[in-house]
C-alpha cells in the first residue's frame, strides 16, 4: 500500500520537474530523520536549511522531518530511492537493506581510539570508498556527521560482561551490534528508532544503547535505570541523496547547495562532541537512571569479551573493508 503512493510521488517528482526544466521554483528538498531537533543531526538538518535556502536566495526551500515524523527507519531509504523525499542522514548501521553491509565495520567495538581518530579515518579513502558503494544504488553519499559514541543500559548495572546475559537489547540494524551484543550473551533485537521508548517501557526489550544526545533527547534515562558510560562503539550518519535527483538540479542550485553542505557538516561536526557532553550533563542532573563508568579493568573485560566480533565481521562485511580501516587505524583485525 505504502510503495503504491510512494510510486505515486516518485512519479510527480521525476516526470513534472524535468518538463517544467525546474521553471517552478522553489524547488523543494525533503529532509526526513528520525531524531530530535536538539541533537547534533538535527541541528546539521536545520543548519543545512538556513544555508541552502540562503546561497540559492530561496530557490531551493528545505522542509526538514525530524522525529520520524515523515518516514521511520526502514522506510525512509526505501523512500530516498523511490524519490519520495530528497536528503537523509540515516545511521551507516542501517545501509544492509539497501544491499551495502560494509559500512558495518564501522560498528567494530571499541574500533575508534576517540573522535580525532574517527574523524580522520572518514576523511581518509575509506570514507570515499564507502560512498562508491552506495552508487550502483542510485544514493550519492555528501557528507558524514557524527554523533560521538555509545553508552549502553538496562535496569540493572551493566559492569561485567557477565551482567549483559539473557539481556533483550534493542540495536538499530546492524549485525556487527548484533554480533557483540550475542557474544555477551544478549539477545539483540533490531527495531525502528521511534519504538525504542516504548519498548524499554513495556518490556519487550531490556537494554539499549546510544548516544547522551538520544538517550537525553528521547527520554530513555526514564525508563533505563543503569546506563553505562562505556562509549564502546561509535555512531555516525552518512547524508545521502537520490542521485537522479541531485545531478538533475540545475547546476548552480547545485553548486550552492554542496557549498550549504560542506558548512552544514563542519558545524555539526563541530557541535557534537559538546552536544553529547551537555546531554550527559543534564541526564546526570536529572537523577532518574544511574551513571557507571567502567574501570580500566572492566574495559578490558569487555573489550576481550567482545573481541570475536572481529573475526565474524569479515564473512559480514567483507577483508576488504576491514584491510581498509586495519591499514587507516594501523590496527591488527583478527
Ligand atoms: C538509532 O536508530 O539508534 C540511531 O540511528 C538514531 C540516530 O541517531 O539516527
Amino acid at each position: 500500500m505504502r510503495k503504491l503512493t510512494l510510486a505515486a510521488v516518485v512519479a510527480t517528482a521525476f516526470v513534472v520537474a524535468p518538463q517544467t526544466g525546474w521553471a517552478q521554483t522553489p524547488i523543494v528538498l525533503k529532509f526526513s530523520h528520525v531524531v530530535a531537533n536538539e541533537t547534533p543531526k538535527g541541528k546539521g538538518a536545520l543548519k543545512f536549511k538556513e544555508l541552502a535556502e540562503k546561497y540559492t536566495d530561496g530557490k531551493v526551500k528545505v522542509e526538514v522531518y525530524p522525529n520520524s515524523s515523515l518516514f521511520k527507519d526502514k522506510e525512509e531509504i526505501e523512500a530516498l530511492q523511490l524519490g519520495s523525499v530528497q536528503i537523509l542522514a540515516p545511521s551507516t548501521s542501517k545501509f544492509a537493506p539497501l544491499g551495502v553491509k560494509e559500512f558495518e565495520a564501522l560498528d567494530l567495538p571499541w574500533l575508534f581510539k576517540d573522535e580525532a581518530t574517527y574523524d580522520q579515518a572518514m576523511k581518509g579513502p575509506i570514507g570515499k570508498w564507502l560512498f562508491k558503494k552506495l552508487e550502483a544504488k542510485g544514493v550519492s553519499g555528501l557528507a558524514y556527521w557524527t554523533n560521538g559514541f555509545h553508552m549502553t543500559s538496562a535496569n540493572r548495572p551493566l559492569l561485567s560482561p557477565t551482567d549483559f546475559q539473557g539481556l533483550k537489547v534493542r540495536i538499530s540494524g546492524s549485525k556487527v551490534a548484533d554480533q557483540y551484543f550475542r557474544v555477551l550473551g544478549s539477545i539483540p533485537q533490531i527495531m525502528a528508532f521511534s519504538e525504542v521508548y516504548h519498548a524499554l517501557q513495556t518490556g519487550v526489550v531490556d537494554s539499549c544503547e546510544n548516544t547522551p544526545s538520544n538517550y537525553w533527547t528521547q527520554k530513555f534515562y526514564e525508563v533505563q535505570k543503569d546506563i553505562t558510560v562505556s562509549y564502546h562503539a561509535h555512531l555516525q550518519y552518512a547524508v545521502i541523496v537520490n542521485t537522479k535527483f541531485w545531478n538533475g538540479l540545475p547546476p548552480d542550485i547545485r553548486t550552492q547547495l554542496d557549498k550549504a553542505m560542506a558548512e552544514a557538516t563542519d558545524y555539526t561536526n563541530s557541535i557534537a562532541a559538546k552536544e553529547n557532553e551537555e546531554a550527559l550533563a543534564d541526564i546526570k542532573k536529572n537523577g532518574k537512571a544511574t551513571l557507571h563508568y567502567l574501570t580500566a579493568d572492566q574495559k578490558k573485560a569487555w573489550q576481550t569479551a567482545m573481541q570475536p566480533t572481529y573475526k565474524w565481521a569479515k564473512g559480514r562485511v567483507g577483508g576488504e573493508v576491514l584491510d581498509l580501516l586495519a591499514k587507516e587505524l594501523h590496527l591488527e583485525m583478527n
